[in-house]
């Protein structure tokens, strides 16, 4: 069980250079499903998740080699299976993707139903309604999806939520389907646009992604493509973070603001200068930050998964702060060890209220899911004297090389393996 140690109090200073999203990378290996042609992708991030999703597709009979450190070619010509197991989508719930893209080039597939997890029950409801309307015969039995689909049929589907992974998957089963295919309340982020980027250049034909509309009218058969992941979005707000929480100076290479308008907005409104460069996006921290007010919502509003990291910076504000979770039920385990740390943070069903303090103090502290993993090390780049976190196996899911990136800019960071007592 691997932890992180950190000194606190280290301004950071210097250039950071974005990876891929994880959240992009994630659809796009699988909708290489779609097509027996081989697929590249480029920016491609050496994540855990990552390693279990190109396990999960050569377990389905697809061919998937790194060509580089983050370049992997893909080729599902001989997929002979259709099964996505319990064990691997219950660790790793983006698994569930791949029942899209597998109903439509072969009208079969059972998936296990991912569960819930740390920060929520996570149904799958509005994936399986909007597959039904596409035609598939769905039956659910010991925990497995069973679908079936002769040939999907264009729908006009109504979600009821802007579902990321359910416009995901309800995307990609579109474009093989007969006909024309309307999705109203999809999901508008970043990595919406970039699957459907991705699918255009497949042959795809695909209308207003990004968009709270998308239209798609169904095609015989994709063929390969090479596509680049878009810039890791979170990651971006993480490292932004970074730079304000110890009051460095830091350039994040790649950064898109067009991607974190809200979540810059918001900075800006606590006192953070940030400045859109050629480059990326520069962030210089001005001390504690001003006491601020806001809502997760679905993009383009502030992002739930840098709600965490923005909390680790609240602690320290001059005034009160509040943030509303409204996307998932269980989202504010990083509160209580952010408490351990000296923040004085209080919640109340969906809204935690913040009581800034002068400083955070180093402590042992434990990760509980990927996000709140990241938020307590931002917390520790603050906190005086020495900060221990646990269980960082979260942080590998969603962080590539995090301690070599903030070891660059200074940080007294590092990893620790603790050998298990023979
Ligand atoms: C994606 O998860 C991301 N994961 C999450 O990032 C992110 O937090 C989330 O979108 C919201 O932006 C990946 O892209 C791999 P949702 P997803 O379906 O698709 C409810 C991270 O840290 N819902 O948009 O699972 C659901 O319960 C991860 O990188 C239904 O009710 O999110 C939740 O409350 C965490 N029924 C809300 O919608 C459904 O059928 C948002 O879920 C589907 C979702």
């Amino acid at each position: 069980m691997d932890t992180i140690l950190i000194q606190g109090g280290v301004p950071l200073h210097g250039e950071v250079t974005l990876s891929g999203a994880k959240n992009a990378a994630l659809p796009l290996l699988f909708a290489s499903l779609l097509t027996q042609d081989e697929c590249t992708l480029r920016g491609v991030p050496r994540l855990v998740d990552i390693r279990t999703a190109l396990g999960l597709l050569t377990e389905l009979g697809a061919q998937a080699d790194w060509l580089s450190a983050n370049e992997v070619t893909l080729s599902a010509r001989r997929v002979d299976q259709f099964e996505a197991p319990y064990a691997l989508v219950k660790t790793m719930r983006a698994s569930f993707l791949v029942l899209g893209p597998l109903l439509a080039r072969f009208g079969r597939a059972r998936v296990s139903t991912p569960g819930g997890c740390a920060i929520g029950a996570r149904p799958v409801n509005i994936h399986l309604a909007g597959l039904q309307q596409l035609g598939a015969a769905i039956r659910i039995r010991q925990g497995y999806v069973e679908a079936r689909a002769s040939r999907l049929t264009g729908a006009r589907i109504r979600l009821d939520f802007p579902s990321v992974g359910a416009t995901e998957n309800l995307l990609m089963a579109a474009t093989l389907a007969t006909g024309t295919t309307v999705l109203d309340n999809a999901a508008r982020e970043p990595e919406i646009e970039d699957l459907a980027a991705m699918l255009i250049a497949m042959g795809a034909r695909i209308h207003g992604a990004g968009s709270r509309t998308i239209v798609i009218e169904g095609v015989e058969a994709l063929h390969g493509v090479s596509h680049r992941v878009i810039p890791d979005r979170v990651e971006a707000g993480t490292f932004l973070i970074a730079g304000a929480i110890t009051s460095g100076n830091i350039l994040v290479r790649g950064a898109r603001a067009d991607h974190l308008a809200s979540f810059m907005e918001t900075l800006q409104r606590a006192g953070v200068t940030i400045t859109p460069e050629p480059e990326g996006i520069r962030v210089r921290g001005n001390g504690r930050p001003a006491g601020v007010q806001f809502n997760t919502r679905p993009y383009p509003g502030f992002p739930t998964d840098l709600q965490a990291q923005m909390m680790a910076l609240l602690t320290l504000g001059e005034q009160q702060s509040s943030i509303t979770e409204t996307i998932f039920e269980n989202r504010f385990m990083h509160a209580q060890e952010l408490v351990r740390l000296g923040a004085d943070v209080y919640v109340q069903g969906h809204t935690a209220t913040i009581q800034g303090v002068a400083f955070l103090s180093g402590a042992p502290v434990m990760a509980t899911d990927l996000r709140a993993s990241v938020s307590l090390i931002l917390a520790g780049l603050a906190a005086r004297g020495e900060t221990e976190v646990s269980r960082i196996y979260h942080l590998d899911r969603g962080y590539e090389h995090i301690e070599a990136k903030l070891s660059q800019l200074g940080a007294k960071i590092q990893r620790q393996t603790i050998r298990p007592v023979q």
